[in-house]
């Protein structure tokens, strides 16, 4: 077995258990996937194979432009009459791009792939599709190899609809699909060989994992009663040393710390603001001493000129709900709100109550475009926003108190709302 190598000198396969093997591709010059996806040195795209005594599975293939590195792997192993089983873990582009030519060379083989993949495979394969046999597998499904067999875990939305992984039971190996996967290209391509890769992992958790971690949680608790040996992921270090560490990392990143902190009896509402000549900020002010009025709410209080916009993200993530100041500038709300609203991409806001206010000079814009970037961001708008013009009196003071203590008290369930905002309104 192959346990010192350099794969960038050959394009064979590497074995790393009896019968086991990675037929990857090395992608060291990438540095920037999907767009929004940074990575220094490059990645990789992880495909696998397994031998049984009645034929061997492939297990998730590679990006379209690295397919002859993939086939020359496959092929230093197999012939593709061999092959039975095709799974796929997961159908984006990067795993499925050498699939078209892998089914017209191993017409035989049967796919195996999640229920909610069914139509992205349809996509992916247009008219040729309905030429090929898949069949769809669930938690607990499994396929033999004849002496070996593959077991089946449902783990949608980590981090398409599709996404399952592969449990091989006689070695313990998990091939996990992007999960516990990371962008770090290293030719030596185990964890207990390649360099420094936490960054990468959580880097790559915070992109891809985070908005999806209640279904993180939800394949944890399929995963960790497994016995694990090794984990195959998608992208990134085999990981074969000390395996479940990654898999309780993984429960750390996707535990909330501030129920930990604050206990879970209490809900997290935080204001943030902007104020040009302080109008705001006294509306703030009164926002929250209404809101830190009623039981059972931990009320926080953030001027934005004086913070960075990331640890803010984390505390919004675990918020229940969030309220935003800002006043009206050229018809518009401040660059600091909009920025802090535009990096919330990675979080899951779906439910969390949303507030606006502010104060203004002419227009007053600004409240209700939050609002509608609340919405946008399926965060639930209980009460229309109060706006006040130039500078809050005492009666407007008082309203802004009394609105801080309305917000408050849906969050803890004790008042009904009285003015949902129809986004039809809005307008
Ligand atoms: Fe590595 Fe979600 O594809």
């Amino acid at each position: 077995m192959n346990t010192d190598i350099d794969v960038s000198r050959h394009r064979n396969a590497v074995e790393f258990a009896d019968g086991v093997y990675w037929i990857g591709a090395l992608d060291p010059t990438l540095r920037t996937f999907d767009i929004i996806l940074r990575t220094a040195n490059g990645t990789t795209y992880n495909s696998y194979m397994v031998r049984g005594s009645e034929g061997v599975a492939v297990i998730d293939t590679v990006k379209e432009n690295f397919s002859d590195e993939f086939f020359a792997r496959l092929e230093s192993e197999v012939d593709y009459h061999e092959i039975k089983v095709i799974v796929l873990n997961h159908l984006e582009p990067d795993h499925t791009g050498a699939l078209p030519e892998l089914m017209q060379r191993a017409p035989q083989a049967k796919l195996y792939i999640s229920q909610r993949a069914t139509s992205m495979l349809k996509a992916l394969l247009k008219p040729s599709a309905d030429e090929f046999e898949y069949t769809t597998v669930n938690t607990g499904d499994t396929v033999s190899l004849g002496d070996r067999t593959l077991r089946f875990l449902h783990t949608p939305y980590l981090h398409w609809p599709d996404t399952q992984c592969t449990y091989l039971e006689d070695e313990a190996i998990l091939f996990s699909g992007d999960v516990f996967g990371c962008h770090y290209c290293d030719k030596r391509l185990f964890n207990d060989q390649v360099g420094d890769f936490r960054f990468s992992f959580d880097y790559y958790y915070a992109h891809i994992m985070r908005p999806f971690k209640k279904h993180v949680i939800a394949a944890l608790k399929l995963i960790e009663p497994l016995k694990i040996r090794q984990i195959a992921p998608a992208h990134g270090p085999i990981l074969r040393e000390r395996p479940r560490r990654y898999v309780t990392h993984y429960r750390e990143l996707s535990t909330s710390s501030l129920t930990r902190e604050i206990g879970s009896e209490d809900r997290s509402l935080i204001i943030f603001y902007m104020s040009s000549y302080g109008n705001t900020a006294r509306m703030a002010e009164e926002v929250s001493e209404g809101a830190a009025e009623v039981d059972g709410v931990r009320v926080s209080l953030y001027d934005l000129e004086g913070g960075e916009t990331e640890p803010f993200v984390d505390l919004i993530e675990e918020a229940d709900a969030l309220l935003f100041g800002s006043p009206t500038i050229n018809g518009d709300a401040v660059k600091p709100v909009w920025d802090l609203l535009s990096s919330l991409a990675v979080v899951n806001l779906q439910g969390k109550i949303g507030a606006a206010f502010g104060s203004y000079g002419w227009s007053g814009e600004a409240v209700r475009m939050i609002e509608n970037r609340m919405k946008g961001l399926k965060m639930h708008i209980p009460k229309e926003g109060v706006r006040v013009k130039l500078i809050p009196t005492e009666e407007e003071l008082g309203e802004c108190r009394v609105f801080g203590r309305d917000i408050a008290e849906v969050l803890v369930g004790k008042s009904a709302e009285n003015s949902v905002i129809d986004f039809a309104d809005l307008v």
